[in-house]
């Protein structure tokens, strides 16, 4: 029985990967919707970028939302210097056909919620938690409907990477974050403690290129593009693939480990706004609300993509 998920995303090539992942896993999942969400990119590129994506995995059929333009208080932080100025240099890929909906991404989340089984929806978000906290705050009745949200964002050993202290889904809108972190909805956290772990090494990016196939040279154009920031910067042999961790764990959840600990999020200090402070060791005493990931089979990681996008 596939698990009926809703991706919220802010394309970004490595949100791509993970759209790409879940299209090409119809047995595991079934994909509900994506909405979009600033970050990366502002929201009218994170929503065409959404589309150009379905549109290369051959699924016009999806439906695709425009959420929120702006974090709930902060000012909108962007990260071109990573992903480009359209979010997803690297390919060259046609303008989407496909139709934004009309419909709010965030009434989108609230109606779909409202209307699935309590219990059946999970929400995949892989960017800052806007829109997951501003339908928790425009209907509070939808929170008890949520399976589980399964999340890319923070840090613990590996602190931050657009602060010294924040990872950037969170850091961009950490109020949101405090929302869905005290939400009382079970959360998976895939941090950069996982991330770090999952490098697009120059095999790996071959091993795209290989299938081949549009989808997969695409990939490998994109991960060429976005790595080459992380890549200078941590003198690392490739670049994190951050966001397709959220969707290996619904299909494979064998491949991570981690800890169910107490999560709190940092929304007053301007010196580590957007920390997620994690209780790794259980030294507060405060109840747990998530389950904190801190290691990931890599190899295995990306045999999944590699077997997965050869599909498409
Ligand atoms: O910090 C990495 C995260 O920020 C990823 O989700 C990336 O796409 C950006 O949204
Ligand atoms: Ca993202």
């Amino acid at each position: 029985m596939a698990r009926k998920i809703i991706i919220d995303t802010d394309p970004g090539q490595d949100d791509a990967v993970a759209i790409l992942l879940a299209l090409a896993s119809p047995d595991e999942i079934e994909v509900l919707g994506l909405t979009a969400v600033a970050g990366n990119v502002p929201l009218d590129l994170t929503q065409k970028n959404a589309r150009i994506i379905c549109e290369l995995a051959g699924r016009h059929d999806i439906k695709v939302f425009a959420g929120c333009d702006r974090p709930l208080q902060r000012k909108l932080v962007t990260a071109e210097y990573v992903h480009g100025a359209t979010g997803l240099n690297g390919p060259k890929l046609p303008d989407p056909r496909m139709p934004l909906q009309d419909e709010h991404g965030v009434d989108f989340i609230i109606r779909t919620l409202r209307g699935e089984a309590a219990g059946s929806v999970t929400l995949c978000p892989l960017g800052p938690l806007t829109n997951i906290a501003r339908a928790f705050q425009q209907a509070p009745d939808v929170i008890g409907k949520v399976a589980e949200i399964v999340l890319m964002g923070g840090g613990y050993f590996e602190v931050g990477n657009v602060t010294p202290a924040a990872e950037f889904n969170i850091y961009v809108d950490p109020h949101a974050a405090d929302i869905v972190f005290k939400s009382g909805v079970p959360i998976v956290v895939m941090s950069l403690d996982v991330t770090h772990k999952a490098l697009v090494t120059k095999p790996r990016n071959d091993a795209f290129r290989a299938l081949g196939s549009q989808v997969g040279v695409a990939v490998a154009e994109m991960t060429d593009f976005f790595e080459r920031f992380d890549r200078q910067k941590y003198a690392s042999p490739g670049a994190p693939l951050h966001d397709p961790c959220v969707i290996a764990h619904l299909i494979r959840p064998d491949l991570f480990t981690g800890r169910h600990i107490n999560v709190e999020i940092e929304t007053q200090s301007p010196l580590t706004l957007g920390m997620t402070v994690a209780d790794w060791w259980g030294v507060t005493g405060r109840p747990a609300n998530a389950t904190f990931m801190g290691s990931i089979d890599d190899t295995g990681y990306f045999d999944l993509l590699i077997e997965r996008l050869a599909r498409l």
